[in-house]
């Protein structure tokens, strides 16, 4: 399936199937960008191991194929790479410093999938504890269940033993603060003196502006003898409702791990992603035979076709939002797309630096 038959089938609107011309310019540079990632992925062959993940992970994908060159699992190495940034106060969409739920509460979402067991394991809505991914691994390891949620997650987490503590920054609480003074004029909130002016939510404006951040990090590993694992790891949508999952913690959109085929994880609007099994959506592409690149096009496509509320499409009927999925297959191929132009993805490989290369795209940002 190519990129450009994914374009046009969709067209520039869910209710029409008539491209025009800019839909065929924008399906062309599709079609380009997805053929020279494609052409990246296999012209460095498929050395493995390898590591796959969202931009976020440039140190993390380096510490999962270090690991993997060590003898670790894809599976521990993946959620060893991703602690790198579940610990950085810095990244403020993943682990310690995510920024908080509405009432100022840091929920964590997370997952990891093994692909020799094909065991899963889950935590959602878990506070106090920096590294869901570690905690999901031990729910996958330690018991005969998959997803653990809220306060019972937390207790699994403090059974087993690991140090708890209050994630919320002090650069995440400004920025909740300034949040909640803009959210309405009916509230009792409202913005005081030299707000914008303090230095963390001066850089969060600059940074994200009036969007809700969904930042999150996924990574899939690959070693020498193709044994597949992934992890996906985020604090979720930026202000969000006490409660809310997202993709992230949910096996099949967040994240999918199939030791035969491939494995394929996400980011960005998460209620999008679980609508269509994006991760596994991406994962039977590969199955079928498309390359990564193409299989996370084409889960893109699905929630292109699945988007009808018109709160989330703009006034070309295109959703209003970004999802970026990200890809490895078997052999060691990689590749990752983005609803929007303009996204990265970080790439490692054994012997070699990690780098950040240009996901494909549906549509261009102008
Ligand atoms: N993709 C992260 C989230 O929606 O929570």
């Amino acid at each position: 399936m190519s990129p450009m038959s994914n374009h046009r089938a969709r067209s520039s609107s869910p209710s029409s199937d008539q491209p025009t011309r800019r839909d065929l310019l924008v399906g062309a540079a599709v079609a380009a960008v997805a053929a020279s990632a494609a052409r990246h992925a296999r012209a460095e062959g498929a050395a493995r191991p390898v590591a796959v993940a969202s931009a976020n992970g440039l140190e993390a994908v380096r510490r999962a194929v270090e690991r993997m060159a060590a003898g670790v699992a894809p599976v521990d190495a993946a959620v060893d790479g991703v602690a790198i940034v579940e610990a950085d106060p810095e990244d403020v969409t993943v682990g310690l410093g995510g920024l908080p739920n509405a009432d100022g509460v840091v929920q964590l979402d997370a997952c990891c999938m093994d692909g020799p067991t094909m065991r899963a394991g889950a935590v959602a809505a878990l506070e106090g504890f920096r590294h869901p991914a570690r905690v999901a691994l031990e729910v996958m390891r330690r018991t005969t269940r998959v997803l653990l949620v809220g306060e019972g997650a937390a207790r699994f987490a403090r059974s087993i033993g690991l140090p708890e503590e209050d994630l919320l920054t002090e650069r995440a609480r400004k920025i909740w603060l300034y949040w909640k003074a803009n959210m309405s004029d009916r509230d009792d909130w409202v913005e005081f003196p030299g707000q914008v002016d303090d230095p963390d939510v001066a850089w969060y404006i600059a940074k994200y502006g009036v969007i809700r951040p969904t930042g999150t990090i996924n990574l899939c590993a690959v070693d020498a003898a193709g044994n597949i694992g992934g992890t996906t790891s985020t604090s979720g949508l930026a202000f969000k409702m006490p409660g809310r999952v997202g993709d992230s913690p949910v096996i099949g959109a967040g994240l999918y791990v199939d030791n035969e085929v491939g494995a394929a994880g996400s980011t960005g609007r998460g209620e999008s992603v679980i609508e269509v099994a994006g991760a596994h959506t991406a994962v039977e592409l590969m199955r079928g035979g498309a390359s990564p690149t193409d299989a996370c096009l084409g889960a893109l496509r699905r929630i292109v076709s699945a988007t009808r509320v018109p709160a989330l499409l703009d006034d070309r009927g295109r959703p209003n939002f970004d999802v970026k999925f990200y890809a490895v297959n078997r052999v060691g191929e990689v590749g990752s797309a983005a609803m929007w132009s303009g996204g990265k993805f970080a790439v490692c490989r054994a012997g070699g630096e990690p780098e950040l290369l240009d996901c494909a795209h549906v549509y261009e940002k102008v």
